[in-house]
């Protein structure tokens, strides 16, 4: 399947990332090596002491490292850019729960995830963290595939036991717990090198404190990471607060049962409306904001301040949040976060000063990308993952330095049909 077994080579071109937050970098005509999957470094000479290993040409052409998106969900990606005339609680109940009941169909998973992969695989994302739906079998499938792709990811079986459709509502916690950890073993069983599971609470309102306390010990017990939501919409807010009037604020109805940061990596979608305290818990707890301008403005959610997470050292990434999100592009998410941060900066904060792109792009590559560890950059001893763009798909008559073509091409979304070569954790995987 892949050209290239040992994952092991010199690749040159424009090499493009941000080793910190809004600090660009651009080598011209330069090697990037990678050496087993890990990257050793740039070099404007050809190094010699790689001599030995194959060598990609791509000259003229921009190397990026890959994209992580760090939240969306792979069984709304039949429907996405439908259904959008609804705020947050009535989307679920209208759109997004009837899309994940046909998910009891292993036929409809199977037709849908092939779909989803052969997307996902095409796009910028070299790293994801994906949310399933509640049925095992589906999920399962659903790894497999993403697995076939050469992304690595993260797949979550989600769990939810109440306030959902009968069709969607697991017996329940014990059951739900159950069913949890056949998902983990079997997952774990199938040996992917690139797949692995993640506890997956849907939020807060679809999960009783006891399914709560269940994957809380689930995910101690093996050690994994934790996806959900956090305070994305007002309504969300107000039920919250309502069902579960012990927690001193949303956040805290996660921490209570061990699913939000601390001794594991926990990632939550959203935080648009996140209070005082509950950032300093995020903040405490090393937990990890998603960030998805797409769905905040489609389901009318709001504007997270990202200026301040980014001020306040918060760990964040973006995430596209297909189907809320309209597309699995994060050159859009990028964009995208740069627009709604104009927004926010002149309509509802004129000291959170708007995100520049070398910001933004930071937040899609080594932001989210230390989900995983060592990835988003090219610097020594990160994950080999890179992007390779051909950006003459759209030409221009004026000749452009390579950091507006870097722009240019995130603003024309230039991921649908620019790139030549993707890589993932050292593997040539496109
Ligand atoms: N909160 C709970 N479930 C969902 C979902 O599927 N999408 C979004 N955007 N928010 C959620
Ligand atoms: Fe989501």
């Amino acid at each position: 399947m892949y050209f290239n077994l040992s994952r092991s080579f010199v690749i040159k071109g424009h090499i493009c990332h941000t080793p910190e937050a809004g600090r660009l970098e651009i080598r011209e005509n330069a090697f990037a090596v990678c050496e087993e999957g890990i990257c050793r470094g740039i070099f404007d000479e050809f190094p010699e002491r790689f001599r030995n290993l194959e060598m990609i040409d791509c000259s003229g052409e921009l190397i990026l490292p890959g994209m992580t998106d760090l939240h969306i969900h792979a069984p709304q990606f039949a429907y996405r850019g439908t259904g959008m005339d609804y705020e947050l609680l009535d989307w679920l109940d209208q759109v997004a729960f009837p899309e994940e009941s046909r998910y009891a169909d292993t036929a409809y998973a199977e037709a849908a995830y092939r779909i989803f992969a052969r997307k996902m695989k095409q796009s910028a994302t070299t790293r994801a963290v994906i949310f399933g739906t509640i049925h095992t079998e589906s999920t399962l499938i659903l790894m497999n595939k993403m697995e076939e792709t050469g992304l690595v990811s993260f797949v979550g079986k989600v769990s939810m036991d109440r306030n959902s459709p009968p069709e969607l509502t697991e017996q329940n916690a014990r059951e739900a717990a159950k069913e949890e950890r056949r998902f983990i073993t079997e997952s774990i069983k199938a040996g992917y090198r690139r797949t692995k599971p993640v506890v997956t609470p849907r939020f807060v309102p679809s999960c009783t404190q006891e399914l709560m306390a269940e994957l809380g010990k689930i995910r101690r017990e093996y050690g994994l990471p934790v996806q959900s939501h956090l305070s994305e919409n007002p309504g969300e807010i107000e039920l919250v607060a309502e069902l579960e009037p012990e927690a001193a604020f949303y956040g805290d109805a996660y921490d209570r049962y061990g699913l939000f940061g601390r001794d594991g990596n926990t990632v939550m979608a959203h935080c648009v409306y996140s209070s005082p305290e509950e950032i300093q818990r995020i903040k405490a707890n090393g937990v990890w904001v998603a960030h998805c301008p797409s769905s905040n403005m489609n389901i009318a959610s709001g504007i997270a301040p990202v200026r301040r997470y980014l001020e306040q050292g918060i760990r964040i990434g973006l995430g596209t949040d297909v189907a809320g999100g309209t597309s699995e592009s994060m050159f859009r998410a990028v964009t995208d976060a740069i627009q709604v941060s104009k927004l926010y900066w002149r309509l509802v904060d004129r000291t959170a000063k708007p995100l520049t792109f070398p910001e933004s792009f930071y937040l899609a590559t080594k932001g989210g990308g230390a989900f995983f560890g060592k990835a988003g950059s090219f610097e020594e001893g990160y994950a080999f993952d890179a992007v390779v763009l051909d950006d003459s798909v759209e030409p221009s008559a004026r000749p452009l330095p390579v950091r507006d073509r870097l722009e240019r091409a995130f603003y024309l979304q230039l991921d649908r049909q620019g790139i030549t070569m993707k890589i993932a954790d050292g593997q040539i995987i496109i």
